[in-house]
């Protein structure tokens, strides 16, 4: 069985309820009925039920076993949800009237409902960028415990297996922070590893990515990714993690041998963490393209409770494989 129809399949036995709030995509509707029919979680859309039931009956889909939530409706639950809200950010100055606008966008009436426990989970992004996706769970949702920042995982699967795991390997931060400091840098790493096992299904071992392996080169940036390697090993002492390495070191054993013959990482590592967003981004890109790889995320990890951000270029099949990860997070 491939990785996403393993995915789909874990996530079916956890009959989770998710939400995806972007009903005006004609994508996310056919998806949300899919992910219906085939049993891989419960979905909530948001919208006018009306409204969301013809355009799902013009697509010939049927969205009948969706629940639907209109967030201009006064309902008692929609009330609850702007005492929420007011409550969880008055010392942002918030207002109960700002708080009943904000809550007629589908993004935040969906993060409202996973914060309150109204649903597991959210995915969006089809219609919208990612910040607009991100800051309402960033607000309202936070990090969980012990975590200070949030981050965005890829599972990339490579066709020749012989790197990482099978061809299986993370990398992160490729979606979120545009800058870190060591500190962060390390939380990601270990964040990363826990979005490897309990995702990707892998045995992490977690490279420190720089452009320096073991000393080879000196510059602030080497000793950021050094001290980060350190934070993560005070987090996680029993993690396997190295750094820091260059993605040659990281990857190949003849070479992990030559510059770091003593690491138990090197030349192993299934979980690449880069330096920052830009190494991150155009790293993760460059491998989907030039090695053909299949790339499954961002992974948004960090949060207390998941959502998760699709490309506005989605496909159907994207939707639904987020939905199954989103699922696999709670
Ligand atoms: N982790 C945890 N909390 C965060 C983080 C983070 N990484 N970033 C911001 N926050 C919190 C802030 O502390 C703040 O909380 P508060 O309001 O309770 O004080 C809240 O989020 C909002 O903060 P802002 O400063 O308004 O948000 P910011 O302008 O930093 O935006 C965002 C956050 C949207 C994630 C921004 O960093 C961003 O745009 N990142 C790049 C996203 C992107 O374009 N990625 C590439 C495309 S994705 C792809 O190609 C796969």
């Amino acid at each position: 069985m491939n990785f996403l129809d393993e995915i789909k399949e874990r996530a079916s036995a956890l009959k989770r309820t998710i939400v995806l709030p972007e009903t005006e995509d004609s994508r996310v509707l056919e998806a949300a009925a899919r992910i219906v029919e085939d049993g891989i979680a419960e979905i909530i859309l948001i919208g006018d039920s009306e409204k969301i039931l013809s355009d799902g009956n013009d697509l010939g889909v049927d969205l009948e076993s969706c629940k639907m939530i209109d967030p201009t409706e006064a309902t008692d639950e929609r009330t609850d949800l702007i005492e929420l809200f007011v409550d969880l950010r008055k010392h942002k100055g918030i207002t109960m009237e700002d708080a009943e606008k904000m809550i007629e966008k589908p993004l935040y009436y969906g993060t409202l409902m996973v914060k309150a426990g109204l649903a597991d989970g959210m995915v969006a992004g089809a219609a919208s960028p990612t910040g607009d996706v991100l800051k309402p769970a960033l607000q309202i949702i936070k990090t969980a415990e012990g975590i200070n920042s949030v981050s965005g995982a890829f599972v990339m699967i490579v066709p020749d297996k012989s790197f990482g795991q099978d061809g299986k390997m993370i990398m992160a931060d490729c979606a979120v922070n545009p800058e870190v400091d060591a500190d962060t840098l390390g939380e990601i790493a270990v964040a990363s590893a826990d979005t490897a096992s309990k995702i990707a299904g892998l045995d992490p071992k977690v490279a420190m990515l720089s452009f320096s392996t073991m000393g080879s080169a000196k510059h602030k940036l080497v000793e950021r990714v050094q001290q980060a390697t350190a934070k993560a090993k005070e987090i996680a002492p029993d993690l396997s993690i190295d750094g820091e390495m260059q993605a040659d070191a990281a990857l190949v054993p003849s070479v992990a041998e030559r510059k770091a013959p003593d690491s138990k990482v090197a030349g192993q590592a299934n979980v690449l963490v880069f330096p920052d967003l830009e190494a991150g981004n155009i790293g993760y890109k460059l491998v989907q393209r030039l090695a053909k790889a299949e790339a499954v995320g961002p992974i948004i990890q960090g949060l207390d409770k998941p959502v998760n951000d699709l490309s506005r270029g989605c496909s159907v099949d994207d939707i639904v494989n987020l939905t199954a990860i989103t699922a696999l997070q709670v």
